[in-house]
């Protein structure tokens, strides 16, 4: 019957997976919080890795078909010129994979709704009705609702041991847990069940103005703006009104934050220090510039060239997806006949 450790899993390698949503431009949030360490991942002998960009997900916040498009291939070539090895990793986008979709299904029907009514951004948007004195469901659509669903099947169809996501997802992993053991009761062993992976040190990289790096808080540094705007950008981090000379402290620094997240352990002390010693925000803002534009440098010109070449990004993607489907395909099968969904012969 059901072979969670089969075919799909040989060998010891452990599945990696995990899916940016395609609704924004890459910043740098994206880059130290998830990219950079997927593509780190990536490189080791026991792991098959499996990322995607995941624009069904898209759908649920964003109504611009030019947005979700744009998305997609920026987010895309930001993969690629970061250096993922399409022939390690399998690279796809979720759309590409229509099984996801019918597994979806499969899953809907299994899940409590008490489940979902217990997900957080759920419950985020009907508290904000209530408070404003709405209906509680006003302007919720389904696809808020079953979200969590969606997400399932797209670690689910891989049988993903480890999902590294940042902390605000934890809670979806969870739902995926219970929904495949929900799953497996039923209808037998066929799902792993998940982990979710949250690295403490990346996960709260802060934006401009101290805050959590994110779209809505409107903070953000692009991952690929031109050098001149980068440092622009860099120069706009808050800081407070100390003058050269006074000691600062880096505890409370967005700047040392961001700093830090793409320094090695030597600059990072030496910065510390040029703090203590009273550093004036200019030249440490200078020095971040150059660090962060010294990393990104050599991408960026491979962004470049791919971004304006979509037809060589689409060429990967459906490469990727045809791998994908390898796996994809027959465990729909193997789902679908669980159910009593198959010949009737
Ligand atoms: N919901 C995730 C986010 O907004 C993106 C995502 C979709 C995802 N499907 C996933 C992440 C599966 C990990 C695994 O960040």
């Amino acid at each position: 019957m059901a072979h969670p450790e089969g075919a799909l899993n040989n060998m010891s390698k452990r599945t990696v997976l995990t899916g940016i949503t395609t609704t924004g431009t890459p910043h740098l949030g994206n880059y130290v919080g998830a990219i950079k360490p997927a593509i780190a991942a990536s490189r080791g002998d026991n792991v098959r890795s499996c990322y995607f960009l995941a624009d069904y997900h898209a759908l649920i916040k964003c109504r611009d078909p030019e947005v979700v498009n744009r998305s997609t291939l920026e987010i895309a070539a930001t993969w690629l010129a970061l250096g993922l090895d399409t022939d390690k990793a399998i690279f796809y986008r979720q759309s590409d994979i229509p099984e996801i979709s019918e597994l979806t299904w499969l899953l809907t029907c299994i899940t409590a709704k008490g489940l979902m009514n217990r997900a957080h951004a759920y419950k985020a948007a009907v508290q904000e009705n209530v408070e404003k004195g709405e209906d509680q469901d006003f302007a919720i659509a389904m696809g808020l609702f079953s979200y969590p669903i969606l997400m399932a099947a797209d670690i689910l169809m891989f049988n993903a041991h480890e999902v590294p996501v940042g902390r605000d997802q934890i809670q979806h992993i969870e739902m995926s847990r219970d929904i495949a053991q929900r799953f497996n009761h039923h209808f037998g062993k066929h799902f792993v069940l998940p982990e979710a992976v949250v690295d403490d040190n990346v996960a709260l990289l802060p934006g401009q103005d101290g805050r959590k790096m994110s779209k809505s808080y409107n903070n953000t540094i692009p991952l690929w703006l031109p050098e001149k705007q980068l440092r622009k950008s860099i120069m706009r981090i808050v800081t407070n009104s100390l003058e050269p000379g006074d000691p600062k402290q880096t505890g409370d620094s967005a700047l040392f934050a961001i700093y830090s997240a793409f320094a090695s352990t030597g600059q990072r002390q030496e910065m510390k220090q040029a703090f203590a010693d009273g550093i004036a925000w200019g030249a440490a803002k200078q020095q971040c510039f150059e660090l962060i534009n010294s990393e990104l440098a050599d991408a960026r010109l491979v962004y470049e060239e791919l971004i304006s070449d979509p037809a060589k990004i689409e060429t990967r993607l459906q490469e990727g997806a045809e791998r994908a489907r390898e796996i994809a395909v027959p465990f729909m099968r193997q789902l679908r006949s669980a159910v009593g969904i198959r010949s009737l012969v």
